[in-house]
């Protein structure tokens, strides 16, 4: 991984991929500069949904959550660059997409809060983790692209 560069796991979730948004979300992330450096489309299922979303697991909206990501495939990513965790956050916009501001994924293109479209890691520690739940260490690639010297001062 190049210097100063971290690591976020990003999902477009089912209601992304049944409105065929997948390609404008992926080009949202491709536009701002970062790198994509694991890619699966993959139907989760219910112990997969449960240990990724663990840290809700106490929260009323639990089930309905688990329910609806395994509901259907889901694209699941990883995505590197500098400050890749906030920067990706701030690229999708509040949680709640009424509160998200225009200009970002939720703000542009959602209106519910369960169909807000897209998950992003909400630190470094849980992308880690989240990373490896989703991707083995040979499915993350390591590789250079020209174009970097154009979008990260060295
Ligand atoms: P995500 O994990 O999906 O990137 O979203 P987030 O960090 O912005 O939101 P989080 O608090 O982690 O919640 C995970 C997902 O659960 C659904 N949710 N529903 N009905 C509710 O009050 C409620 N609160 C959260 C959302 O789909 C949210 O993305
Ligand atoms: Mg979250």
């Amino acid at each position: 991984m190049s210097q100063n560069a971290e690591r976020t796991l990003v999902l477009v979730k089912p209601d992304g991929l049944q409105r065929g948004l997948a390609g404008t979300i992926m080009s949202r992330l491709e536009n701002r500069g970062l790198k994509l450096v694991a890619s699966k489309l993959i139907h989760m299922d219910e112990s997969l949904a449960e240990a990724h979303y663990m840290a809700h697991k106490d929260k009323p909206f639990f089930p309905g959550l688990v329910k609806f990501i395994t509901s259907s495939p889901v694209l699941a990513m990883a995505w590197e660059g500098k400050d890749s965790v906030r920067v990706v956050r701030n690229t999708m916009g509040a949680t709640d997409p009424t509160k998200a501001d225009p200009g970002t994924i939720r703000g542009d293109m959602a209106i519910d809060i369960g169909l807000n479209l897209v998950h992003a890691s909400d630190s470094t520690d849980t992308a880690h983790q989240e990373i490896q739940l989703f991707f083995s260490k040979t499915e993350i690639l390591e590789y250079t692209r020209d174009i970097d010297r154009w979008i990260i001062e060295s």
